[in-house]
């Protein structure tokens, strides 16, 4: 019989898997496409399927599709991966081949071009740009006059009716301007990469997506090339697969390709003004540095005794032996140690359970509400994300002065903080350590706490490789196991390559997306503005081309030295360029301390041999139904 997990401090909402955030961290914070799939979402499908000229003219319009040479599989239900295949480099019109085949112009997502401007010499007679424009406009006018009236007509009604009819009447508005933006930029000489059309106008692929995202990308792989494009909730998506093309975003400049645009919406009510994503990337560029400068060694040595200490106490409550659910109990454990070892000991002193329900609230901020609707919208959980910021900077605050006012220093980030400066000089405000505090704690829960449950999963299956990392926990710190350190923790080498392993597999920020905010160029596609260009680590790190025995879970992998033929972008779960983590070694050290503690004091195994599905739902790719066996090793 399933147990739930006991003796934990904090209440199950404050890190349920795929409770209602699973995106504490920056990257993740952003909604990923699958999560917001389902739920609908604003405008701007890409314009032959919702032009305003309705969908039986767009579908007349468009050419009939020719077959493609090999039949694509329904993108959600691919069976088995097609046998490996030689890709050609990105680059070498490898994509052209692919458009050739669905694109009667010839010149790949260019043969939008001759459909765009037909589409508007339809209906403005052929005319010139301004031309098309103005009939974009027209629509656009048309439609500010239906909602307008509808929403005289709502107001006299009730309030939230009247709220939400603005929403959607405002999204609807910036879907229409974008349409006629497309068709502007759509008329000159562009080719764009492979589109995938849908017949569901505005959600475009997001059902198919959101239910199997990694399957989707793959069957889009074989079938179009490692770039292409499709349009989910509105919103055109392109998606830069494999090393070389995923290039051109971790080496963009932000100016280029922006990070603010698509995850501030949602960072900055949690995190606060003037930290992360609220600030220009020159100055999230300085905070990043201030606080890798107390992600030291030094503060390592200590966080791994804390850590250990904390993981102890915390599995006490798990006894002799049971079958309880992993995933949330290591949630738990990763707020009460990354608050101790991150925000330092006052903080995590006044860590309850109410702390934890703020905590969580704050964490319910990370929602598909608050990515698609606008943030003044009075909604429950808005107004809880806000009241629990508050409240939680305000328990920072009074901890910030009273260390300000203290003449003993201690040796932690929030001292770290407390004495950093920017370039000019000037000190951090107690507003902005208060908002990096939260951003640290955030940034690494879900992250965290996802890999560590999956590696547990990993190994419960592969009984050998978890005897082998018992058995080297005794090999490097000696058979009586005394408390760990860090150097040993370096020296638990096969433990390294399982977490490595565990992170390839299920790497917790399936997508990292940037704005294009200007016209961007890669593998002889140019990317228009308004494109959101993503990079998904996901599926780099099963890339058949790149990747050996791709789906196996094979630690010793590592120990060759090019895993992944060399390709520079092939392992990426930590992202890379300028938006890189700054938590990897944090990571490591919490996530291998928590395991070294979980291996010395329990052996564990999967229950009727059920391996945990993946969760599509969450933001990050949680286990389903992380229940786990144990039993306590006798010394
Ligand atoms: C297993 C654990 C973690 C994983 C897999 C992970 C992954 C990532 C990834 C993929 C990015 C890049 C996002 C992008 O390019 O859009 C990132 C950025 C970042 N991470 Fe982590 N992270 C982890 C833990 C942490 C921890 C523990 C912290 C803090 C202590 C942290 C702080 C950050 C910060 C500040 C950024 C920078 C975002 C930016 O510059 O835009 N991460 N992380």
């Amino acid at each position: 019989m399933r147990e739930e997990a006991g003796g934990a401090a904090l209440p199950r909402s404050g890190a349920a898997p795929g409770g209602r955030g699973s995106g504490l961290r920056p990257g993740a914070a952003m909604p990923s496409p699958a999560g917001e799939a389902p739920r609908g979402h604003p405008a701007g499908a890409r314009t032959r399927e919702a032009s305003a000229g309705g969908q039986s003219a767009a579908r007349a319009r468009r050419p009939a599709p020719r077959p493609p040479a090999r039949p694509m599989a329904p993108l959600a239900a691919r069976p088995t991966p097609s046998p490996r295949r030689a890709r050609p480099p990105v680059g070498s019109g490898a994509g052209n081949r692919h458009i050739g085949r669905d694109q009667p112009s010839g010149e790949g997502r260019g043969g939008d071009r001759p459909r765009s401007a037909a589409r508007a010499g339809g209906r403005a007679g052929g005319g010139s740009t301004a031309r098309r424009m103005a009939v974009g406009a027209e629509g656009t006018l048309s439609l500010m006059e239906v909602g307008g009236s509808l929403l005289e007509r709502v107001a006299v009604g009730n309030p939230l009716s009247l709220v939400l009819a603005a929403s959607a009447f405002a999204l609807s508005l910036g879907y229409l301007f974008q349409l006629g933006y497309r068709r502007h930029v759509g008329s000159e000489q562009k080719k764009y990469p492979p589109y995938i059309s849908s017949s569901i106008p505005f959600l475009g692929h997001a059902i198919a997506f959101g239910k199997s995202p990694i399957e989707f990308l793959e069957n889009a792989y074989d079938r179009y090339g490692p770039v292409f494009s499709f349009t989910m909730v509105g919103k055109t998506f392109t998606y830069l697969l494999g090393s070389d093309a995923a290039a051109l975003l971790f080496n963009s400049k932000n100016e280029d390709l922006n990070a603010e645009d698509v995850y501030s919406r949602l960072t900055t009510p949690v995190f606060g003004k003037g930290v992360a994503y609220d600030v220009p990337n020159t100055v999230f560029l300085e905070q990043k540095k201030m606080l890798k400068t107390g992600l030291n060694i030094a503060q390592f040595k200590q966080h791994v005794s804390v850590i250990e200490e904390e993981t102890k106490e915390y599995f006490k409550a798990w006894g002799e032996s049971g079958e309880k659910n992993l995933f949330e109990a290591l949630s738990e454990l990763i707020i009460l140690t990354a608050s101790h070892c991150l925000h330092g000991k006052e903080i995590r002193s006044l860590l309850n359970e109410k702390v934890a329900q703020l905590y969580a609230d704050l964490d319910g901020g990370f929602t598909h509400a608050a990515w698609l609707l606008p943030g003044w919208l009075p909604l429950p959980s808005f107004r809880r994300r806000d009241r629990a910021h508050k409240e939680i900077k305000n328990i920072f605050y009074k901890v910030i002065q009273k260390r300000r006012k203290s003449d003993e220093k201690e040796q932690d980030m929030l001292q770290t903080l407390l004495d950093a400066s920017y370039k000019d000089g000037r000190l951090l405000t107690d507003d902005e350590i208060a908002g990096m505090l939260i951003g640290l704690l955030l940034a690494g829960q879900h992250t965290s706490s996802t890999t560590s449950a999956w590696l547990g999963f990993f190994i419960a299956r592969d009984k050998s490789i978890q005897d082998q990392c018992y058995a080297e926990q005794k090999a490097v710190c000696g058979d009586d196991l005394p408390p760990l350190t860090y150097d040993q923790l370096k020296d638990l080498s096969l433990l390294d390559r399982c977490l490595k392993e565990t992170l390839r597999l299920r790497p917790p920020i399936m997508t990292m997306m940037r704005m294009a905010r200007t016209p961007q160029t890669v593998a002889g596609y140019n990317i228009p503005p308004g494109h959101q260009v993503c990079v998904s680590p996901t599926v780099n790190h099963r890339l058949r081309d790149s990747w050996k025995d791709a789906l196996d879970f094979k630690p010793d992998r590592y120990l060759q030295d090019n895993p992944a033929a060399g390709e520079k972008f092939a392992y990426v779960p930590f992202g890379a360029g300028r938006h890189r983590c700054i938590g990897e070694n944090f990571a490591y050290v919490q996530i291998k301390t928590i395991w070294s503690t979980l291996l010395r004091l329990y052996e564990f195994d999967l229950i009727n041999d059920y391996f945990p599905t993946i969760n599509y739902t969450t933001m990050i790719h949680t286990p389903n139904n992380p229940i786990i066996r144990y039993k306590r090793r006798s010394l």
